[in-house]
């Protein structure tokens, strides 16, 4: 991991709000105690020791409107937290799939986004039912075989907004809590820094005719703190850090480690994502993951690595417990 050549300062602590008061000036999703209902069945329903994991993926949006047109949002697709889901799976997880709306999810992903849709997949089988075309019939039936068998074990939960998201957030820590060290949070999802708090959003949808449009955006209070020391305090937490800036990625990630006391940051820099990342932890050296160009080609995605990793150290930090 590159050093910092030229180090930021970090800026001085700005007046944020805090997390309830965040609570309090928003709205929660409608969806918010279905999903309750869903994550407490889905968490009695597993075998004793299994563990389990929270995948939180893709990005939130940030509303300009009250009855919403426009919303600022990011590049976030969910791959990272859709094949994440996956592995986590495959190695006996059960899993709880926090996802954007429309997001990449676990093993449709390959059935989305991508110049062929559902319906290229299939035909006529001349008798009034349908098949699958004989030239994806392999490929068809291996990923629904292995979606089959492992099923079972994931339950998604989707949001748009970012208050959608952190309503949630905090409703599934809060249950996941008592599962201690048997849970991980794995916080892969792009969460935005800034926000219009609703009180200051536009009722209808703002007008052209006003001329140059300026936005005030309040910061976003930083939701890990009382994720790490309120509502799952004795869960794995594994947060993420992107930055585009090398020179910004380890301090800011040590910086997170320190600030908020949780497990592991996995730091990520946003054109390399996808073959390289740092795994950090408080007491030791960044730990480099990273896959060739030709591994990446041939399907071989690095969330296999990161998983693999993590569930590695998960087991570690759960015996301890
Ligand atoms: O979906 P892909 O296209 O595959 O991309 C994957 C990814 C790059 C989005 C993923 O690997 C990743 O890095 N996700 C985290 C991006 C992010 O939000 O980074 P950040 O540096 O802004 O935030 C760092 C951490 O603070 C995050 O774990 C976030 O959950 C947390 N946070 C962020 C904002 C906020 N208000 N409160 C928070 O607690």
């Amino acid at each position: 991991m590159s050093t910092a050549s030229k180090t930021q300062a970090a800026p001085a602590e700005r007046k944020v709000i805090d997390p309830d008061t965040y609570f309090d000036h928003n709205q929660p999703p409608a969806n918010l105690q279905q999903a309750h209902s869903a994550v407490a069945a889905f968490i009695g329903a597993q075998e004793a020791g299994r563990p389990i994991v929270l995948v939180t993926s893709g990005g939130t949006t940030v509303p300009l409107e009250n009855n919403t047109v426009r919303f600022v949002d990011n590049f976030s697709a969910g791959t990272r937290g859709s094949s994440s889901a996956e592995q986590f799976l495959e190695a006996g997880y059960a899993v709880v799939f926090l996802y954007r709306e429309h997001s990449l999810q676990p093993f449709n992903r390959q059935y989305s986004h991508r110049t062929e849709g559902l319906l290229d997949y299939l035909q006529p089988d001349g008798r009034g039912g349908i098949s699958v075309r004989p030239e994806y019939k392999e490929r068809v039936l291996s990923d629904l075989n292995r979606y089959e068998q492992l099923r079972a074990r994931l339950l998604k939960v989707s949001f748009t907004t970012l208050a959608d998201y952190l309503f949630l957030l905090r409703e599934i820590s809060l249950l996941l809590a008592p599962t201690g060290a048997r849970s991980m949070l794995y916080l892969a999802a792009a969460v935005s820094d800034f926000f219009i708090p609703s009180h200051s959003l536009a009722e209808h949808k703002i007008q052209s005719a006003g001329g140059d449009l300026t936005l005030h955006m309040n910061q976003v209070p930083k939701f890990l703190r009382p994720l790490v020391k309120v509502w799952a305090p004795a869960c794995f937490v594994v947060s993420f850090k992107l930055e585009t800036d090398p020179g910004l990625l380890e301090p800011k990630a040590r910086h997170a480690l320190d600030k908020y006391g949780h497990h592991v940051v996995v730091a990520n820099l946003l054109h390399t994502r996808k073959w390289q990342v740092w795994l950090l932890t408080r007491d030791a050296d960044p730990c480099l993951l990273q896959i060739s160009q030709d591994q990446l080609l041939r399907g071989h995605d690095i969330e296999q690595d990161i998983v693999a990793e993590l569930v590695r150290r998960h087991k570690v930090h759960a015996s301890a417990a």
